[in-house]
């Protein structure tokens, strides 16, 4: 039996399978039943996906589910997510409705620039450097025009390309920052083939190009998603206590990083679940959303809050870079058809939609902990999953659905009562 293995790449779906199963599955049988009945029956779906990626041996299952009665800017939407996590799209559902009757949410796209750099070394003086820069610097437009033909004729292309010294933070270290619009689309390709054209030309014996890509980071492709309301129609009882102890939840998020990333975590449960049914790329939008909720030098939340005049506000800034074309989302069924039940947004459009997503989830979560705690909920929505673990069948599911009603959900109680009920069964 041999762990490591050459070649792997070039053997056949099946010998792949045969191979892992050989070497790393407990129960052979079962492990290849388990990656054939996750296998897609229909041929050419299963090749579109197994040629997603190298060494596909099977699909991995995330659900998808919608979120109705969003109003965002007076329109309705109902909100595509993917996400393994129980209480998300319950919790995004019960917002869309609790702030539909309040003037729904109101979103606008601030920015919508992006960033790429080519990093280089160079031992001379700065001075020659810049003449040098601004000598070629329509070379390197030139190079790039192929390239963004037809970005240029979607309202799209570079903005600005900018030479920057940064040897007082590593020794002979410059860049070229370079700006783009990408339209509708997201862009990375776009804009690595850009810097890549712009590295070449721009190269010579004295400036040794390091790396050419983009950067996830886009503090200015940013958007902004705001509900208020009267502050007596916050809250059943109590609303202008409840509302402040919104507020604080914020503050402590504020000055508390070890809560600040739990906070931005929540909000990531919504932003995340509604870029990954669009088939966008979620972890270039968490590692930019991070990004920016540190770019104080502290790491802060990304929502905020406050009551002026009688008024409650709670509103989100983030950094968001979608595309509504290209990569991804109109390759992947279900992305595409995400996007139809989106009503075919422009890529502004859905930075506002999911902008929302993530308050949406804040929202649910500073509410429920600043009032019930969280676990209420949670286990609520865990509890399907601690049946099935228990293999409870659908009679039993019933039974001890009702059973739990209003009662504290925890796996050993429900274990327990799993227990009793199929006792009192065999007597
Ligand atoms: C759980 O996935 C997300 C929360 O922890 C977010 C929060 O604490 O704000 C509930």
């Amino acid at each position: 039996m041999s762990k490591t293995i050459t070649g792997f790449s070039k053997l056949t779906k099946d010998a792949k399978i045969n191979w892992l199963a050989k070497n790393f599955f407990n129960n052979t049988e079962d492990g290849i039943l388990i990656l054939k009945q996750y296998e897609n029956k229909n041929e050419k779906l299963q090749r579109l996906h197994d040629e997603f990626i190298e060494n596909t041996i099977s699909n991995f299952y995330v659900p998808y589910a919608v979120a109705p009665n969003f109003i965002i800017n007076g329109k309705p939407y109902v909100i595509p997510m993917a996400i393994e996590e129980s209480s998300v799209v319950a919790a995004a559902s019960l917002v869309a409705k609790f702030w539909s009757t309040r003037g729904g949410f109101k979103a606008k796209v601030i920015s919508t620039l992006k960033v790429g750099q080519v990093h280089f070394m160079y031992t001379g003086s700065f001075k020659d450097l810049k003449i040098y820069f601004k000598k070629s610097k329509n070379d390197l437009l030139k190079i790039t025009d192929p390239i963004t033909a037809n970005m240029r004729k979607r309202g799209g292309g570079i903005v600005n390309i900018e030479l920057r010294d940064k040897t007082s933070k590593l020794d002979n270290y410059y860049q070229l920052h370079v700006t783009f619009e990408t339209a509708d689309s997201m862009g990375a390709n776009f804009i690595n083939s850009c810097l890549e054209a712009i590295a070449t030309t721009f190269k010579n014996d004295e400036i040794k190009i390091v790396m050419s890509i983009l950067s996830n980071y886009v503090p200015e492709c940013l958007v902004h998603a705001e509900v208020s309301c009267k502050v007596e129609d916050f809250f059943d009882v109590e609303p202008e206590a409840y509302a402040q102890k919104f507020i604080q939840a914020i503050q402590i998020a504020n000055v508390e990083p070890y809560r600040a990333v739990t906070h931005n975590k929540g909000i990531m449960n919504g932003i995340d679940a509604v870029v990954l049914a669009t088939g966008n790329d979620f972890r270039a939008i968490a590692a930019g959303a991070h990004a920016y909720a540190a770019k104080s030098g502290i790491y802060k939340s990304l929502t905020n809050a406050k009551i002026k005049d009688g008024i409650f506000h709670f509103w989100i800034e983030i950094p968001l870079s979608l595309g509504t074309i290209g990569g991804l989302t109109k390759l992947h069924p279900l992305a595409k058809l995400s996007l139809e039940i989106l009503q075919n947004p422009s890529a502004e459009e859905l930075m506002q939609i999911i902008a929302v997503a993530g308050l949406s989830q804040n929202f649910a979560a500073l509410k429920a902990l600043t009032t019930t705690g969280i676990q209420q909920g949670h286990m609520k929505m865990h509890f399907m999953n601690i049946l099935n673990q228990l293999e409870a069948n659908l009679h039993e599911k019933e039974i001890l659905i009702k059973d739990f009603e209003g009662k504290t959900v925890t796996h050993n109680a429900i274990a327990d009562a799993l227990h009793q009920l199929r006792i009192k069964k065999q007597r």
